[in-house]
């Protein structure tokens, strides 16, 4: 990479350029002489034929055709006197895609700066009441978050439904700020390494039943022996999960990794690690802080729909 940033680079494509430039300056101008008058009985043509006797004369190109040539040519010099484009040379202007967009972000600070600032003051029950930040919450969720969570904030596989009972770090206005703006990171250890094939099968069968399915009541006594020493820590004595922890409650029907008994063994052999990226640094407080009203309001009746 640090050959490309070095002056060389930047002299040699830039001599390219104009070199380049001046050749098709001087082959327009080569093209552009006027011919010796045509012999009208023997014109000189082309060598082609079409048809029997349709024949392509050697004309010069119309005068205003080789204007246009003329022209895109000045205008090249032109452009690349005024904007970036001659090697490292920035341009007469000093337009930038960097200035540019800063200029545009400072423009959308000054127009929505202010109200940001009224939002982050006020509380986010408050907030989920209003149909202003509702609709803004809505744009930049679909810009920064439907990636993961989805367009209907549903969730996927490993991406958790936000619209559900569900909640992994609990559903209050600050556990779910806390959420976006310092992002979360869930463990849940690979644990074939400490109970094996067999344990984490035994394990399985006690997580079935948390689910409220059928079990034989010998496989939950084992599993759930298993369970108290190795589980228990995490997701609770009675399988309700830990927010503190990020750790999933065990007996709903809400499946991070899917509900299946696949899945389930697939979660305890292997483990699982979801990561919630930081938005902090990137979003700046105000826009989290709108976000977590948009996404609170789902716990008030609110739809992601609209
Ligand atoms: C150190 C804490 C911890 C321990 C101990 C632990 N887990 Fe977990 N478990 C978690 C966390 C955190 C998650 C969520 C992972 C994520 O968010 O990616 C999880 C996820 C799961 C899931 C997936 C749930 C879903 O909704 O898809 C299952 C199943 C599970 N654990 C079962 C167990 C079993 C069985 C044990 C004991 C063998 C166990 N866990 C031990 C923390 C723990
Ligand atoms: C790169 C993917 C990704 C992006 C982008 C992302 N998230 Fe997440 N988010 C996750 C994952 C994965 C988790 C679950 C973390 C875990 O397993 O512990 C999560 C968890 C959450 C939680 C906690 C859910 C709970 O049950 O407690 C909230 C709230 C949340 N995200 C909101 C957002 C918002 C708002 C945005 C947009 C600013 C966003 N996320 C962007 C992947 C993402």
């Amino acid at each position: 990479m640090a050959d490309f940033n070095s002056v060389y680079w930047s002299i040699f494509i830039g001599s390219v350029t104009l070199v380049s430039i001046v050749v098709l300056i001087w082959f327009v101008w080569s093209q552009a002489k006027a011919r010796p008058p045509l012999d009208a009985d023997n014109p000189e043509t082309m060598g082609h034929k079409w048809d029997g006797n349709l024949e392509e004369y050697n004309n010069p190109l119309p005068r205003w055709w080789m204007n246009l040539f003329y022209l895109t040519l000045f205008w090249s010099i032109g452009y690349l006197i005024a904007y970036p484009g001659l090697g490292a040379f920035k341009g007469l202007l000093g337009w930038s895609q960097v200035s540019q967009y800063e200029a545009e972000v400072a423009a959308a600070e000054a127009e929505y700066g202010p109200l940001y600032e009224q939002y982050q003051k006020t509380d986010i029950p408050t907030l989920a009441q209003n149909e202003e930040v509702l609709e803004m919450g809505h744009n930049l969720f679909a810009s920064y978050c439907t990636q993961c969570h989805g367009s209907d904030a549903g969730g996927a596989r490993g991406f958790p439904n936000l619209t559900d009972d569900a909640w992994l770090y609990g559903s209050t206005p600050e556990a779910i700020e806390h959420s976006i703006l310092k992002g979360r990171a869930g463990v849940m250890p690979a644990w074939v390494a400490v109970i094996g094939e067999d344990g984490a099968q035994k394990a399985a069968d006690y997580v079935e039943h948390l689910a409220g399915r059928d079990i034989a009541a010998d496989k939950v006594e084992a599993g759930k022996q298993t369970y108290n020493q190795v589980c228990v820590a995490c997701h609770g004595a009675e399988g309700k999960g830990n927010p503190m922890l990020g750790a999933p409650n065990l007996t709903d029907d809400a499946w991070l990794y899917g509900g299946t008994r696949t899945a389930i063994v697939e979660s305890i052999v292997k483990g699982r690690n979801g990561q919630m990226p930081a938005h902090e640094e990137f979003l700046g407080p105000a826009k989290v802080h709108v976000l977590a009203a948009y996404v609170y309001s789902f716990t008030q009746g609110n739809k992601p729909t609209r």
